[in-house]
């Protein structure tokens, strides 16, 4: 078992005086290409990170257990609490017909909470994974990262894409995911970074992000607009020649959009080829695409990425929404240090917030715990 397994699980014993029935755990996720074209039926390619939220599970009514917030909570109603994503995916098995029964759980996680590596998606995939081996459900995988995704979406009321769901439900240790979000294939793309003598370099810029569900509401709004506006159903389907026909706004987001799904295609080719610098490239596009076209860039991203570049990032990027929380960086590894030292200084002469660093290497997906 995991450390964060054997957390959970001994949370459960201390707090319901029995074993659990079962452990499982779920991972964050970074994203290394392919941002905001999820709810466009797009194409994305995040990766599993070695931080896990593990749920020991068994029949009862002893309520939801926090490790970490050393807190418990009634099965029962929404009260805005980290417990609604727990609740959120019952509720979402029993609408679609499953019996679910009364159960208690703990849980105990290494995520960094609200920084935009997906705490959400892990705790709802481990207890999606969990809920169904316990009740015996039987539900394939790419169908609980949908329950998931229809979990936040309607009960927790975030109108997210697929990528974190799946991500956390059916990446592999040592490879990136590519998805359509269309369809909802998804293929695994090996991605040996230590083999390239590269490391991927993770800056969360601690910048709360209470704007963000406003702003990402409002970009999925606008493409929706777009879609319309050229008579398609989504952007997934417009071309170059297309965006002649929008403008402003609708114009700006399209053409992130467009452009993007052609940039994590692309990617993909370059990684199956070993070819980090064009992969690194192709990273510094999106990015500067997220921060002119479709501005969810911020001082904090910006500064990360420009420094990373300037001391030897093969690529850089901001991940999963943008509006603050995490940026990525390709850096051979022999240079980590030299790139988070210098991103402290120059957020320290910008002013800005210090920021925390993390080295992840593509990790499992959800798993129950042996
Ligand atoms: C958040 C959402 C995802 C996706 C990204 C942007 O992480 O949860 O569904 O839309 O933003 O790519």
């Amino acid at each position: 078992m995991r450390e964060t397994e054997q957390k959970a699980a001994q949370a459960y014993t201390k707090q319901f005086g029995s074993e659990p029935d079962l452990v499982a755990s779920a991972p964050g996720r970074i994203n290394l290409i392919g941002e905001h074209t999820d709810y466009n039926g797009g194409f994305v390619l995040p990766c599993a990170i070695d931080r896990r939220i593990a749920i020991a599970v068994g029949t009862g009514e002893g309520g939801l257990y926090s490790a970490d917030f050393d807190e418990t909570r009634e099965v029962g109603e929404k009260d805005g609490s980290w417990a609604d994503y727990p609740r959120s995916v019952a509720w979402a098995m029993a609408k679609d017909g499953n019996r679910v029964e009364p159960f208690e759980a703990a849980f105990a996680g290494d995520v960094p909470l609200g920084s935009g590596l997906s705490s959400s998606a892990a705790i709802e995939a481990a207890t999606a994974l969990a809920l169904d081996a316990l009740f015996g459900l039987d539900i394939e995988r790419k169908d609980l990262a949908v329950l998931c995704q229809r979990a936040e979406n309607d009960y927790v009321g975030v109108a997210s894409g697929i990528m974190d769901q799946y991500a956390s439900l059916l990446c592999e240790a040592g490879a990136a995911l590519l998805v359509d979000c269309r369809s909802l294939e998804a293929h695994s793309v090996p991605l040996d970074l230590a083999a390239a003598g590269l490391a991927l370099v993770v800056c969360d810029t601690r910048v709360e992000r209470g704007l963000a569900d406003t702003g990402y509401n409002d970009r999925r709004a606008t493409c929706e607009r777009a879609a319309q506006t050229l008579g398609i159903d989504e952007l997934r389907d417009a071309t170059d020649e297309d965006l002649n026909r929008l403008s402003g706004e609708e114009l700006e987001r399209a053409r992130h959009v467009v452009s993007e799904n052609a940039r994590v295609l692309a990617a993909v080719e370059a990684l199956k080829n070993n070819d980090f610098d064009e992969f690194g490239r192709l990273m510094y596009v999106s990015h500067a695409s997220l921060r002119d076209h479709y501005e969810v860039s911020t001082p904090e991203l910006d500064t990360f990425v420009e420094t990373a570049r300037e001391h030897g990032a093969k690529g850089a990027r901001l991940t999963g929404a943008g509006f603050g929380g995490c940026a990525i960086a390709l850096v051979p590894e022999s240079r980590t240090d030299e790139v988070t030292e210098a991103c402290r200084r120059a957020f320290a002469e910008h002013d800005l917030q210090e920021p925390a660093f993390y080295e992840f290497v593509p990790a499992a997906g959800a798993e129950l715990a042996e």
